[in-house]
């Protein structure tokens, strides 16, 4: 095995293949990881994964190790190899957590048993309780836990964040956001998980623009309300897939967020994404509007790929996700989407670093000082420091389920969320 910390990534989906791996097999290029592990239900994900040509393409001669291997029949499901890999890990590898939300919990619970840090797509969990309960084990232990809200690192939500708490827009009143995701979406694994019963649009989706405004205001969430429409998915499943969501802010602000899987497949862009922001000052308004959809580019194709909602006329968004030749072997990828996978490994990568030849005592409270330093510059979502997400979570499901009805949430010893 290489020298350098070891990766593994639990989940061989749609977020692993984009964004993930792409980063993991930039920054195993870079020397700041070594082996890279994937674990997945069964080998069909994980197939799709090794024989993608744009990664073949970007990364010639890297590969994962694949769990199961790839020779296994992709109709054998192993739910529970993840935990045999996890176990035989070194202490202190990373442990990347992909899996559909309700399975992160289970997934963080082996990691962290093990004595390895974390990397894990938002939400972090769905349970404040349980967010709490990870930021403690994983403090005790010294363990960083970062959780991946990659539009933290798109430059316009560090521009905002700064400018904000420099007193330039004044205070936030009233805003709107939207992520409306592809038609196609209703197609994809999505129907077998995204259900009623487990998620639903806002848990899925909402939580980028109510955690950017936190990022950007420093204001906490203390009401949700979310209208949610159950219709049906190609398998008969039913989720709920249109959101209108409400969120009142400790200053009595105000944040409207609607999200759905229905933005036309026929429609240039990946999504429609975007988010507005009014604030006040003494005697004048303020504004932050981020156009996230079309970011000034537009190309017209000879033909579209066989990719769902590909289309001639395109929108691409250049800041997320691309993949650059600018000499080297392969390609580069470039954007927020890499740039946020980055952050959180480069920083469990240089503790580990700095701690090396320490003895146990000296290592863990160097580790335990990394962490408080991370929770408290906000940077990057830890699940001290953005635990309000998994009770705006719990409001949101709570609401969702009761038609829409106002949530309050509860901060403090005895935080939780409540029907109004
Ligand atoms: N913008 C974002 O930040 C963003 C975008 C997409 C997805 N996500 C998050 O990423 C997670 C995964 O989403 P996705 O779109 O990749 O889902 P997906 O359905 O495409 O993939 C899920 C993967 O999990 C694997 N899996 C399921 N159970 C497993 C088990 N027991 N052991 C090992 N692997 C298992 C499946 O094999 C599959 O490869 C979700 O939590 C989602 O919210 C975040």
């Amino acid at each position: 095995m290489s020298q350098k910390i070891p990766v593994c990534i639990v989940g061989g989906g749609m977020i692993t293949q984009v964004q993930i791996l792409p980063s993991l097999y930039q920054l195993q290029r870079l020397g700041r990881v070594g082996d890279i592990h994937i674990c997945a239900l069964n080998s069909a994900p994980l197939r799709d994964l090794a024989n993608d040509p744009m990664l073949k393409k970007a990364f010639p001669g890297q590969s994962f190790m694949a769990h199961p291997s790839l020779e296994t029949d992709p109709k054998v499901g192993v739910p529970d190899l993840f935990k045999d890999v996890i176990a035989r890990l070194p202490k202190h590898s990373i442990v990347v957590v992909a899996v559909p939300d309700q399975l992160h919990h289970g997934v963080i619970e082996v990691a962290l048993r093990h004595e390895h840090h974390i990397c894990c797509v938002k939400p972090l969990v769905l349970k404040h309780a349980q967010a709490e309960a990870i930021g403690e084990e994983a403090c005790s232990k010294g363990l960083i836990v970062g959780v991946e809200y990659h539009k933290r690192f798109d430059d316009r939500s560090l521009i905002a964040r700064r400018q904000y708490r420099a007193g330039r827009f004044g205070e936030f009143m009233l805003g709107q956001a939207n992520l409306h995701e592809c038609w196609y979406y209703r197609h994809s694994n999505f129907q077998n998980w995204c259900t009623c019963e487990n998620s639903d649009v806002f848990t899925y989706i909402a939580c980028h623009y109510i955690d950017l405004v936190q990022f950007i205001t420093g204001l906490k969430p203390t009401a949700v309300s979310v209208y949610g429409i159950a219709d049906q998915y190609p398998n008969g499943k039913k989720g709920y897939l249109w959101a209108d969501g409400r969120v009142i802010w400790e200053n009595g602000a105000v944040m409207n967020v609607q999200n759905s899987l229905s933005y036309p497949d026929e429609g240039p862009g990946g999504n429609f994404q975007g988010m507005r922001m009014y604030g006040r000052g003494a005697d004048r308004g303020t504004m932050i509007v981020h156009n996230d959809q079309f970011r000034g580019v537009e190309h017209v194709y000879l033909e579209k790929s066989d990719s769902p909602g590909d289309t001639t006329y395109a929108q691409p968004n250049p800041d997320y996700f691309q993949f650059l030749d600018i000499g080297g072997e392969g390609l580069t990828p470039v954007g927020y989407g890499y740039r946020s996978i980055e952050y959180i490994i480069r920083n469990i990568a240089e503790c580990m670093e700095q701690t090396a030849g320490l003895g146990e005592a000296q290592s863990l409270a160097h580790r335990q000082k990394t962490i408080r330093r991370l929770d408290d510059e906000g940077i990057m979502a830890t699940p001290r420091n953005s635990a309000y997400n998994e009770l705006v979570m719990e409001a949101g499901r709570l609401s969702i389920l009761n038609g829409g009805r106002e949530v309050e949430i509860q901060y403090g010893a005895n935080a939780g969320v409540k029907l109004k």
